[in-house]
């Protein structure tokens, strides 16, 4: 097992890595624990948190709503949970998005640990604070900023997790190593998605410097008012075609960060040579590079982008590889320079 402690605003948060999870009791105690997972999560690991209080939500984003998180407060209220009480949420970012939300609002805030179990939870939702829930199409509409007392990290999980899901995750990875790790990115080009996936100390390291990226990002800009942002790299383009095509989010994401390194290209001198370099890399983690997608209905989504500032839109560009930047760009320009790929 290894602690860190990491602190953002004067908290400090407490990452377990190689912890069972039947060992919560000694950071949460079981009877003072209040578990909230998906059904998924429930059939596949519940012999590994017996004796606790659970509540079950259904799985899947269509269930990040806000009856969910009402479902969840009634029982709340119904065994008398107070703020001595840890809620703990284990599953992937659906269920910690909302874990982390209901910790905020009950009773103004009670004690939060959360047990990521996908790859993307792992390395991105479970870190930071952001939590909530989806308000009609608008993804992350309601929510707010809390950090948790702990985050612990037990690495079985991964066993059960489907492929896709190991897909997707990667995605989230190979965008923490164009922003801020060309090592990393080097790193991932050396092995394979099956080598991470039957390696136990590969990915435990793997996941190490992830939780390392995203947590000094959030530390340096909790409220996301400069560095926050670049954690934005590919998503930008992504959401559109996430929502244009119904795509796997990684896969999105993935044709995202492609965009974004064209428009480097014409903005900022990125290499076309490291363009190459990160769609082989996204290649070889089973990640596509290209759609064939309407384009003018990817400009029209983004001008409704939460990221908007008139006619411009905030938009996160490398420099080089590990070195990322958020430049303000008129949408017109964006559609214009990436025409010939979307
Ligand atoms: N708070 C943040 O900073 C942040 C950052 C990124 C993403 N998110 C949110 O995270 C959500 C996506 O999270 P996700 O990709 O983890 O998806 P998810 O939570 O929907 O999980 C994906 C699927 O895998 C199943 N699953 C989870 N762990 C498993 C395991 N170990 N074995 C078998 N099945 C397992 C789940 O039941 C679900 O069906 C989105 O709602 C997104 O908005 C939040």
């Amino acid at each position: 097992m290894k602690s860190t402690n990491y602190t953002i605003n004067q908290k400090t948060i407490n990452c377990l890595f190689g912890v069972s999870v039947n060992e919560i009791n000694a950071f949460a105690s079981k009877e003072n624990s209040i578990i909230i997972t998906d059904e998924i999560l429930y059939s596949l690991h519940a012999t590994k948190w017996e004796g606790c209080r659970i509540i079950q939500i259904p799985s899947g984003e269509q269930h990040k709503i806000q009856s969910t998180v009402d479902h969840i407060i009634n029982q709340l209220l119904n065994w008398q949970v107070n703020k001595d009480n840890f809620i703990i949420g284990i599953g992937g970012g659906v269920v910690t998005d909302i874990a982390g939300y209901v910790a905020s609002v009950y009773k103004r805030g009670i004690k939060l640990g959360l047990v990521p179990t996908t790859i993307l939870g792992m390395t991105d939702a479970a870190i930071g604070g952001k939590n909530g829930v989806n308000v009609a199409l608008v993804k992350n509409m309601v929510g707010t900023i809390y950090q948790p007392d702990f985050i612990l990290f037990d690495f079985s999980f991964l066993k059960t997790l489907p492929e896709q899901e190991w897909i997707s995750g990667f995605a989230e990875i190979i965008k923490h190593a164009c922003i801020k790790d060309e090592a990393m990115l080097t790193l991932l080009e050396h092995h394979t998605l099956e080598e991470f996936q039957n390696n136990d100390n590969m990915i435990s390291d793997l996941i190490e410097k992830n939780v390392d990226i995203k947590f000094s990002i959030v530390a340096a800009d909790e409220k996301e008012n400069a560095d926050r942002r670049l954690l934005n790299f590919g998503h930008t383009i992504g959401h559109a075609v996430e929502n244009l095509c119904e795509l796997p989010h990684g896969n999105a994401v993935s044709i995202g960060i492609i965009a974004a390194c064209h428009l480097s290209e014409k903005i900022n001198g990125f290499l076309s040579s490291d363009t190459k370099r990160i769609a082989d890399l996204l290649n070889k983690y089973h990640l596509p590079t290209s759609i064939d997608v309407n384009h003018k209905k990817v400009f029209e989504l983004l001008q409704s982008d939460k990221k908007r500032e008139g006619a411009s839109i905030h938009f996160v560009l490398l420099n080089k590889i590990g070195d990322a930047a958020t430049k303000l760009l008129d949408i017109n320009m964006v559609e214009n320079n990436l025409k010939e790929i979307l």
